[in-house]
């Protein structure tokens, strides 16, 4: 075997020895798992109006868009989805992107641009962190949600620094500090971005997420990024804010401008996501009641929207926690070292309003039987 093939194959082996081992486990068509693993936290993704709309772009334009936006024309499909977000978020104006990880690489590298120094949340996500790395900018570390820390980086820089944070942390699913955090930035001329992927279409009114939440939906300063593909039950992504950002994007996003468009399909089928979520208080209610009842039943903390940790012994452990669910029909996440911040294991199980409450119930009854 070739040296190279053989230097994998060790780590390869080290990692199976630290249970770090990564399945790809099939999915079949029609599929009757219990679904507390996928992010589709309004059941959004099988909803008739988005396949009603995704099939009729299909028909109109073709399976994808065929090239960069700037490169084969703009549809009207993505201009109208980037109108609609920008008026739910309450910002100027807003970019799609063909993921969410893509529009968070964009945005931080763009905002060197105008800052010397980026301040990231220690428990980003794997795309803020990558972003933070392309920037090229000096990067410090704040320890996770602590406002305090992160203005004392600000007060020790002279320039001016973009503070990085995800709204709904992607792991644990808790809440950042934002209204405190942006008192910190504001008052010390730094920005505010803020990766919504897990309050978009779950918190603030009709669904606007976090930083509606925190009240902060235009304030000077502040740029949500986002994906399409959680509780809009799609794909893509999206960076909103002031349109001179935009208009910064567009000419310099590499992310942007050297990537096929997302699929004009995907991009209509998102668009009718959004006008669903945007009146899905229904929706809502369950998902909050479920997180509700799954938090007291696995004596965790309620959780603030649609994802719930639970702790695990070790990565074999959770492995096996997750596997047994699994075979007994609920899918629920697994989350090891490197995935976990603090180098701990869990489940994550994340809400889904569209299961039937019956069958939710029941996933309920099957976490806690192949407990550890
Ligand atoms: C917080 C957060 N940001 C960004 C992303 C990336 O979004 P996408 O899957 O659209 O690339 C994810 C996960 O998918 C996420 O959890």
């Amino acid at each position: 075997m070739a040296d190279w093939l053989e230097a994998l194959d060790r780590l390869a082996h080290e990692r199976a020895k630290a249970g770090l081992t990564r399945q790809l486990r099939p999915r079949a068509a029609g599929d009757t798992v219990v679904d507390l693993a996928g992010n589709d936290y309004l059941g959004l993704s099988g909803h008739p109006r988005v396949i009603d709309a995704a099939r009729q772009a299909l028909e109109t334009y073709g399976l994808g868009a065929t090239g960069s936006r700037l490169v084969r024309g703009s549809t009207d499909a993505h201009a109208a989805l980037e109108d609609s977000l920008a008026g739910w978020l309450g910002l100027d104006a807003a970019l799609v992107f063909s993921s969410g990880y893509l529009a968070n690489l964009a945005v931080v590298r763009a905002l060197s641009a105008v800052c010397d120094l980026v301040v990231s949340d220690a428990y980003n996500h794997a795309s803020l962190i990558d972003g933070c790395r392309i920037s090229g900018l000096p990067v410090r570390v704040a320890p996770h949600n602590d406002p305090a820390a992160v203005a004392a980086v600000l007060d020790a820089h002279p320039g001016r620094a973009a503070v990085v944070t995800e709204s709904v942390f992607s792991v644990d699913g808790d809440l950042a500090p934002l209204a405190e955090l942006y008192r910190v930035t504001s008052s010390r001329g730094a920005l505010l971005i803020v990766d919504d992927a897990h309050a978009l279409g779950l918190l603030g009114d009709a669904g606007a997420g976090g930083v509606a939440a925190a009240g902060l939906a235009g304030a000077p300063d502040v740029i949500v990024t986002a994906t399409l593909s959680k509780s809009l039950g799609g794909a893509g992504g999206v960076v909103a804010g002031p349109a001179a950002l935009v208009r910064h994007l567009v000419d310099t996003g590499r992310s942007f401008i050297y990537d096929t468009a997302p699929p004009p399909a995907v991009v209509a089928g998102v668009l009718a996501a959004v006008e669903v979520a945007r009146a899905a208080d229904d929706r809502r209610a369950v998902l909050f009641r479920r997180g509700a009842h799954l938090a007291a039943t696995l004596h965790r903390p309620v959780p603030a929207a649609g994802v719930l940790s639970v702790p695990a012994p070790g990565p074999e452990a959770a492995v096996a926690w997750a596997a047994d669910c699994r075979d007994r029909g609920v899918a629920v996440g697994c989350f090891r070292p490197p995935s976990t911040p603090d180098g701990s294991s869990r489940l994550r199980l994340t809400v889904n309003a569209g299961v039937p409450e019956e069958a939710f119930a029941r996933a309920l009854q099957v976490i806690l039987e192949c407990a550890p």
